[in-house]
């Protein structure tokens, strides 16, 4: 193997988006013991999703914690296998083939972590912690691995003379950058990053985010983009899928949704974030009451108990993921969330 960067094709070459990854209907479920006297019991992390990632843009997954989007990350990355449901890459299924296709797919697809405190061994320099992928999946010289890395360290605001630093004398704002340098070493495809900047002060936030939409057009990268806040996820997405207990209950352009979201969670999650949309007239109040156990959802439509427009017919009947102006919405009522 050679050369493992490509000389990133100019701006106005790349009108064209690519669908570069494609995930159908992936589920996880999680089976869990409860010891001799209880039934085993099934935990849906990940029920049903399915979605298109393309180069140069950015699908936001949010809900509340729980909802399934770290096990979604996990899944897309291939850390962690679906139950079912397929993931192509390149329109090939990732999830069959070789071990040899497996690592090549791994390479293309990278993730960043919400923590960018653990996710750094602190034990390793940064220009080692950069050049690692380097070594395990090229045969490039000591010499043009480390040349590589100071080249990234520059993409990402970092100075070569902090190439021989350790972790803990970089702010969580520069760990960060380490991250997203190290999961762009390999010259990725996608990017999913897990609450990248939950971490962060507010004030450093944007500018990651920044860092993050500059080196996407760079890279042309797709990404997912994983985050329980909605003024980030304002900031960055292009796309939104709004997750509730395991399943998507809205989906579309983040214009779209945003305008005028038609999912009652949706728009009660914009109610408990006034600042991404003073403007919406909101009947909506933020979500009421607890989010219910996994182990053992509601029935019907999984979040009736807190909807404020529930009727009997939520209580049994499963609201199908259906096109509704210009989104797909899971909610038997959405054409009336006016
Ligand atoms: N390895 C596992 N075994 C059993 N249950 C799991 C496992 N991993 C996750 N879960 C369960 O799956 C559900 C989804 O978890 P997940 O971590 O994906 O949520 P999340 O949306 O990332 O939450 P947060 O915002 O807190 O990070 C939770 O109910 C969680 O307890
Ligand atoms: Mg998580």
């Amino acid at each position: 193997m050679t050369a493992v960067y490509q000389t990133p094709a100019a701006p106005t070459a790349r009108v064209q988006r690519e669908t570069v990854l494609d995930a159908v209907d992936l589920k996880k479920h999680y089976r869990l013991k409860r010891g001799l006297f209880r039934a085993d019991a099934t935990v849906k992390a990940v029920d049903g999703v399915s979605f298109v990632l393309q180069t140069g843009r950015t699908l936001a997954v949010v809900g509340e914690s729980g909802c399934g989007k770290s096990t979604l990350a996990r899944m897309v990355t291939l850390i962690d296998p679906p139950t079912s449901g397929e993931l192509r890459f390149d329109g090939k299924d990732m999830t069959v083939g070789s071990r040899e296709e497996a690592r090549t797919l791994r390479r293309k697809v990278q993730m960043v972590f919400q923590n960018p405190y653990g996710s750094l061994n602190p034990r390793k320099r940064i220009g080692t912690i950069l050049e690692e992928p380097l070594v395990i999946n090229t045969k490039l010289s000591r010499a043009e691995r480390r040349e590589r890395a100071v080249e990234m360290m520059g993409k990402v605001g970092l100075r070569p003379d902090q190439y021989e630093r350790y972790p803990h004398m970089f702010s969580g704002g520069q760990r960060q950058r380490i991250a997203i340098a190290r999961a762009l070493m390999l010259n990725p495809r996608v990017v999913v990053a897990d609450e990248p900047v939950s971490a962060l002060d507010v004030s450093i936030q944007a500018q990651v985010l920044n860092l993050m939409v500059d080196l996407q057009e760079e890279f042309d990268l797709a990404y997912l983009f994983i985050s329980h806040d909605l003024s980030v996820v304002r900031h960055i997405a292009d796309d939104v899928m709004v997750m509730y207990l395991g399943r998507p209950v809205e989906h579309g352009p983040k214009e779209t949704i945003f305008a005028h979201p038609r999912h009652p969670y949706t728009r009660a999650l914009m109610a408990a974030t006034p600042r991404v949309n003073p403007a919406l007239r909101q009947d909506a109040s933020p979500p009421r009451g607890e989010l219910p156990s996994p182990l053992n959802p509601p029935s019907g439509c999984h979040y009736h108990k807190r909807c404020p427009h529930m009727t009997d017919r939520c209580a049994v009947e499963v609201p199908p993921l259906r096109e509704v102006d210009g989104r797909r919405v899971a909610c038997h009522y959405a054409e009336q969330m006016e």
